[in-house]
């Protein structure tokens, strides 16, 4: 008799890249994002050899039972969320492998992406399964284990994996570019510590909130342009609105001297428009590019140092 198949079940979630709207989007404004789908974190669930959950995590170096992580250990954080959230005390061995080849700390969410994947792949190998809105949701309270008062943004796209044109705490937005775009992302390798730059610009904000209010106002007005321009597929106009985007993100002091260098070399080398992406001080830039000036800006980049690139097309 042939023995049975074990039941194993998988689910990805994507990494992903703010456009416009970082940090101005914790104030209530509007913020873009689009999915990042050549990175990806994967988590596989299968039945356990010995009791417990095991989470076996090679990337982060984590191999251990649930119950001996810290409650807010992220990946024990996504398990325990939504454990409670269905209601369920006890489970039968479970065997959690988590892969992801998304860049920690870079602003490419990979705590998000982690979270969503625990959170689809568990709940599906439960037999109940959840709406996006759900797995969005529970995603968000891991998220503010760790981040404080995030917008929310990251888990947002990660689990619907579409474009998101994002305002806090209102229902989800999705918009479609008329004419695909190319971007070509950098990482400085520099850890970008959201937390502390969305805590550095809640500090200046209170040093004077109308002036502050004024330049995120001015940020939301931007990612209302850029979206009405990516919908009617005018996106040359769009590098125009990254670079004022990103002179206003300078005011904040989110940017470096590593990031605002990539994004001059970007510029150099044709791209039509560039701005750091994310919390800042560190992690990703992105440049909007012609699709034919693609590999030559990703070569400016390299040369300039960055750590590594990555050519999308937002679609
Ligand atoms: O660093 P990232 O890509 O996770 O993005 C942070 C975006 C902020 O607007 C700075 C914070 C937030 O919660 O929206």
């Amino acid at each position: 008799m042939p023995s049975p198949v074990p039941y194993v079940v998988s689910a990805s979630a994507p990494g992903k890249i703010i456009l416009f709207g970082e940090h101005a989007v914790v104030y209530g404004h509007p913020a873009l994002a689009v999915p990042v789908t050549q990175v990806q974190a994967t988590v596989t669930v299968s039945s356990g050899s010995h009791p417990g959950v095991w989470i076996e995590a090679p990337d982060v170096g984590l191999s251990a039972e649930l119950s001996s992580l810290q409650s807010d250990q992220p990946l024990a954080a996504a398990v325990h969320i939504l454990l409670s959230d269905l209601g369920i005390y006890s489970t039968p061995p479970l065997h959690i492998q988590v892969t992801s080849s998304i860049p920690l700390a870079a602003g490419l969410g990979s705590g998000a992406a982690v979270s969503v994947a625990i959170i689809r792949a568990l709940s599906i190998y439960l037999a109940r399964t959840l709406p996006d809105s759900r797995i969005s949701a529970l995603a968000y309270q891991v998220e503010k284990l760790h981040h404080g008062i995030p917008s929310g943004i990251d888990n947002t796209v990660v689990t619907y994996a579409r474009p998101v044109f994002f305002v806090k705490g209102q229902s989800l937005q999705t918009f479609h570019p008329k004419t695909p775009f190319t971007l070509v992302i950098a990482d400085t390798g520099i850890p970008a510590f959201t937390k502390e730059s969305v805590n550095a610009v809640h500090r200046l904000w209170q040093t004077d909130p109308a002036r502050w209010e004024q330049v995120f106002n001015e940020i939301g007005g931007i990612a209302r342009l850029a979206r009405a321009e990516i919908e009617h597929g005018t996106w040359k106009v769009l590098g125009y609105l990254m670079d004022r985007n990103h002179a206003l993100l300078q005011q904040m002091n989110v940017s470096s001297t590593d990031l605002d260098h990539l994004v001059t070399v970007a510029r150099d080398a044709g791209a039509l428009g560039a701005k750091l992406s994310g919390g800042g001080r560190g992690g990703n830039m992105i440049s909007l590019v012609d699709s034919r000036q693609a590999a030559a800006v990703a070569q400016a980049l390299q040369s300039a140092g960055a750590v590594r690139t990555i050519t999308t097309t937002v679609e």
